[in-house]
């Protein structure tokens, strides 16, 4: 799996702490759960720990403000869908004006998104996982990252247990 070497992960953060220099808090209610953020070195720690041999297209589920996908399309095709228009918008943005354009955004309701075309999942989880269960498609062959330690799933089959940081973090198989 090839990563991409014009943009580094300090140039992502760069455009992130810009973003986050407008806000008052670096979290807020969503009109579906909480947005708080994943930690970009966490994250990219954690890819660099994940054998991505077969992997061509990750998903993050809720995708706050676009961190996880930007990084991720450092190493494959990435797809953020999340339900706040507002951080969908500050996402693509700061997509374009990197230049990754193998990163992409959706605004939708995630538990309503065909999950199909994905074969990476990731979910910084703001609430209990029974949902995704239910929803994926029969058959589906993709693997699940969930970072953090609050909210597992209790159907899915464990492959490993990752420390990206100081950040416990859990790789399933669906
Ligand atoms: C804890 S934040 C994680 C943000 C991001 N994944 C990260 O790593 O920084 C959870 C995000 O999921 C979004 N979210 C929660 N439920 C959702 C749903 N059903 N559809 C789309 N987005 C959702 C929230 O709006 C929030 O931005």
């Amino acid at each position: 799996m090839s990563t991409s070497p014009a943009i580094s992960l300090a140039e992502i953060n760069s455009a992130l702490a810009e973003f986050h220099a407008g806000l008052d808090e670096p979290y807020k209610m969503t009109p579906a759960g909480m947005w708080a953020c994943s930690k970009s070195e966490e994250v990219y720690d954690l890819l660099e720990q994940v054998d991505l041999g077969g992997c061509s297209h990750f998903a993050d589920l809720g995708s706050g403000d676009g961190r996880a996908v930007l990084i991720a399309s450092l190493f494959m095709r990435a797809t953020g869908i999340e339900v706040d228009p507002g951080l969908v918008q500050a996402s693509r943005a700061m997509a374009e004006s990197l230049g990754l354009n193998r990163a992409e955004f959706v605004c939708a309701d995630c538990r309503k998104v065909d999950l199909t075309p994905f074969d990476l999942l990731f979910l910084y989880p703001d609430k209990p996982l029974n949902w995704l269960e239910e929803i994926l498609p029969d058959g589906w062959k993709g693997r699940l990252l969930v970072y953090g330690p609050y909210f597992q799933p209790t159907e899915f089959t464990h492959i490993n247990t990752i420390y990206a940081g100081k950040t416990m973090c859990t790789l399933w198989r669906c």
